[in-house]
């Protein structure tokens, strides 16, 4: 028995890094799971793990910045799984630029993958939710939505929009009960850290520096905010919705230095 079994996840960036482990828990869990994947190998090799390991999964190769992909891809999860009662808003990207030089075009595509995308996946589910009396989008923003540092922009606008689209479509969906709740980590482990580890000029050093300011003094694996976005998916968590919740092993706790 798992906490999400007959339910249907959809879970977008899930070829590697925090989507891959979360597709992987939620189907532990029970759920039946779509990989909405942009790159079609790691996409795959995903769906297959899951599936070798005796649970269900479907790769689709879909690029959440282009709104006919969003609907097809939901289209073919009801399709083949019979609803869709969990969307995981996991995609994005870090995107930089200087805020005097960024073009009108740079800021469409960052805000198109990092904060749009999650709008339009959860636009596509919600009429299945509604049909299934309730559901779950969990959007996986960062603590850049709280607190940044020179040089993010617009990732963490596009991280505070989206904590601010959880909050409001909490309330519009509240009376479906669909619970839209934002998950906020901090550092984790993941390829897209360990490239800009790898790019510093003292990698080791670097590492040190991140770890110090960590109440835990480490990263977070994938698969512990895996374990909390299981949670938020399941009924366990039927009374959180609206929230913004902070997984960072103490990051944020800290003032200054
Ligand atoms: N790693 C961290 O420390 C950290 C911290 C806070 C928040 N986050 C957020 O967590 C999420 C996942 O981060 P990660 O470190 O696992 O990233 P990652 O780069 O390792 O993985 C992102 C996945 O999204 C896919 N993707 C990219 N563009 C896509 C598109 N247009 N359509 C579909 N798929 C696409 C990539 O192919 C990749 O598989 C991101 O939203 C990130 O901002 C990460």
């Amino acid at each position: 028995m798992g906490r999400l079994d007959g339910k249907v996840a959809f879970v977008t960036g899930a070829g590697q890094g925090i989507g891959e482990a979360i597709a992987l828990k939620l189907a532990q869990e029970g759920a039946a799971v779509t990989i909405a994947e942009i790159n079609a190998e790691k996409g795959a090799n995903v769906a297959a793990a899951i599936q070798a390991a005796g649970h269900k999964a479907l790769f689709i190769k879909t690029d959440i910045t282009q709104e006919n992909h969003i609907s097809a891809a939901a289209e073919q999860t009801i399709a083949a799984f019979g609803g869709l009662d969990i969307v995981v808003n996991n995609a994005g990207k870090n995107f930089y630029f200087d805020p005097a030089q960024m073009t009108s075009s740079e800021w469409d595509d960052s805000m198109g993958l990092d904060l749009k995308s999650a709008w339009m996946c959860a636009k596509y589910a919600i009429p299945s939710m509604v049909k299934a009396g309730g559901g779950s989008i969990i959007n996986i923003a960062s603590v850049h939505a709280r607190m940044t540092a020179p040089g993010m922009f617009p990732y963490a606008a596009a991280k505070a929009g989206m904590v601010g689209m959880t909050r409001s479509m909490a309330l519009d969906l509240g009376k479906h009960n669909i619970r839209v709740n934002a998950v906020c980590p901090g550092w984790v482990r993941t390829e897209l850290v360990d490239e800009w580890i790898a790019r510093q000029p003292d990698p080791v050093d670097a590492l040190g520096a991140v770890q110090r300011v960590i109440a835990l003094q480490r990263m977070a694996e994938p698969m512990e905010v895996a374990n909390f976005v299981a949670f938020l998916a399941s009924d366990e968590a039927q009374y959180f919705t609206g929230s913004e919740l902070i997984i960072d092993g103490g990051l944020t706790s800290r003032f200054a230095t």
